[in-house]
């Protein structure tokens, strides 16, 4: 008996230490989860913005391929991660969102239209030409900065 309780103790000690977890805040989890789909929006725009630039040479399958990434990221239902009271306010340090997200809701949603109809029309032509893809990136920069300069706390 005494052993299995230790054995039962050991495992709860591992399952908390396991940085593989989940934390125990969910609201935390939100933040982390909704940082975790912003970073894979920048690992997958950011090539495609050094192509249009000529940082990177244009790649026609690598364009393809990564904007429709983006797009694939429009159809995750990722709402859960903006639960209320997860402001900057309430989380000082550990993530950049404004109050305003929420007090103004459903304002951000229009800056999130225009994020996807940015994405949809960049996907459908970015594997076609380095000029397709430069008319297009300008609006997925502007509709990414533009939510960022109303929601996001300023560094
Ligand atoms: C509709 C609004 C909106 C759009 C569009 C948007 N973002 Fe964000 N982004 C945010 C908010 C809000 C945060 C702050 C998240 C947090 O810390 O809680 C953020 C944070 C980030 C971060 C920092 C994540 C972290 O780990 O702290 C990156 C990187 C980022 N965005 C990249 C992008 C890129 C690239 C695009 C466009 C391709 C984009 N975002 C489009 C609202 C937006």
């Amino acid at each position: 008996m005494k052993i299995i309780t230790k054995f039962i103790l050991l495992l709860v000690g591992l399952a908390l230490t396991s940085p593989g977890f989940a934390g125990k805040d969910p609201k935390m989890n939100a933040i982390k989860a909704r940082q975790g789909e912003m970073q894979l929006r920048a690992f997958n725009a950011g090539p495609l913005f050094a192509m249009a630039k000529g940082d990177l040479a244009y790649d026609a399958a690598m364009a393809s391929k990564l904007a429709g990434n983006l797009k694939l990221l429009l159809d995750l239902d990722n709402g859960r991660a903006w639960m209320k009271g997860t402001d900057n306010e309430a989380y000082p340090g550990k993530t950049t969102s404004l109050p305003k997200i929420w007090t103004t809701y459903p304002e951000i949603g229009e800056y999130g239209k225009k994020y996807r109809s940015a994405v949809t029309d960049l996907a459908a032509v970015a594997g076609t030409g380095a000029d397709a893809l430069k008319s297009k990136i300008g609006a997925l920069g502007k509709s990414c900065k533009g939510c960022h300069d109303e929601f996001r706390e300023k560094k």
